[in-house]
């Protein structure tokens, strides 16, 4: 039976955006390492490389990946703090028993395929229905790692696009600012515009370093950037 991902690749194999996109993709050095080391997304190695930059992936933690699919940065942290996780999806449920105090949560309002150790929620994040059955998961436990690669559907409009994507940042500081224990860890994506500065500086009157990424596996085009913020100042 195909997956998912796989009949996404059937619809869209034949059209010219989807041949341009297939030869960007062939030249690509982060899709062919993504493919040798069964990463679903070439997005994987942005944070690796950004936990090996600042190390706070750790073992016996609460992760939430917001905009998780099709799952890279899930198995990123599956990965590593559960590394006896066979990487394919067989015997998942015999290891619920196995997760060392780590509770790692995907939300997407698309579907993710199963990840060893990894619990999928569908849906909007920005949906109150959804933030609420993340919070049902955490069973009052406060949260280390709350990662957002969400990414809007682009507009082909830089200015809505950056509009939208700061509004996804928005809901999941917001979301953050619940759920966080004081010291965690807030990783978001965002699209560079005239309000990232704004945002910028309210995330430094809440945490202790905010710092702005680009990792080697953003496109060199591409108006995308992380702000890497450590130390939650929880009030
Ligand atoms: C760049 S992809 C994430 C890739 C992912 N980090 C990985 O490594 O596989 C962005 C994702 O954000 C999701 N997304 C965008 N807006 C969302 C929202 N409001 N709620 C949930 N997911 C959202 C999209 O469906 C898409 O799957």
């Amino acid at each position: 039976m195909k997956s998912t991902w796989q009949k996404f690749q059937v619809r869209y194999s034949s059209s010219p955006s989807s041949k341009r996109w297939t030869a960007r993709q062939d030249r690509d050095q982060f899709v062919k390492k993504a493919q040798s080391q069964n990463y679903r997304a070439r997005s994987a190695f942005k944070l690796l490389e950004l936990d090996r930059k600042y190390n706070f992936i750790k073992p016996g933690s609460v992760f939430i990946d917001c905009g998780a699919a099709p799952g890279g940065w899930s198995q990123v942290i599956s990965r590593k703090v559960l590394p006896e996780f066979d990487i394919t999806t067989e015997g998942i449920k015999d290891f619920e028993t196995k997760l060392n105090g780590n509770l790692i949560i995907a939300v997407d309002s698309l579907p993710i395929e199963p990840i060893p150790g990894v619990n999928v929620i569908q849906g909007d994040f920005t949906d109150i229905s959804t933030q609420q059955k993340v919070k049902e998961l955490l069973k009052e436990r406060e949260v280390d790692v709350i990662l957002s690669d969400m990414a809007p559907n682009f507009s082909g409009q830089h200015f809505i696009d950056h509009v939208k994507s700061m509004e996804l940042c928005e809901s999941s500081l917001n979301f953050a600012e619940r759920v966080l224990k004081s010291g965690g860890t807030f990783l978001c994506k965002f699209l560079m515009g005239e309000s990232d500065l704004e945002f910028r500086n309210n995330l430094k009157t809440k945490f202790d370093s905010v710092r702005h990424e680009k990792p080697q596996a953003v496109r060199k085009k591409s108006s995308e950037g992380y702000f890497m913020c450590l130390g939650y100042k929880k009030k």
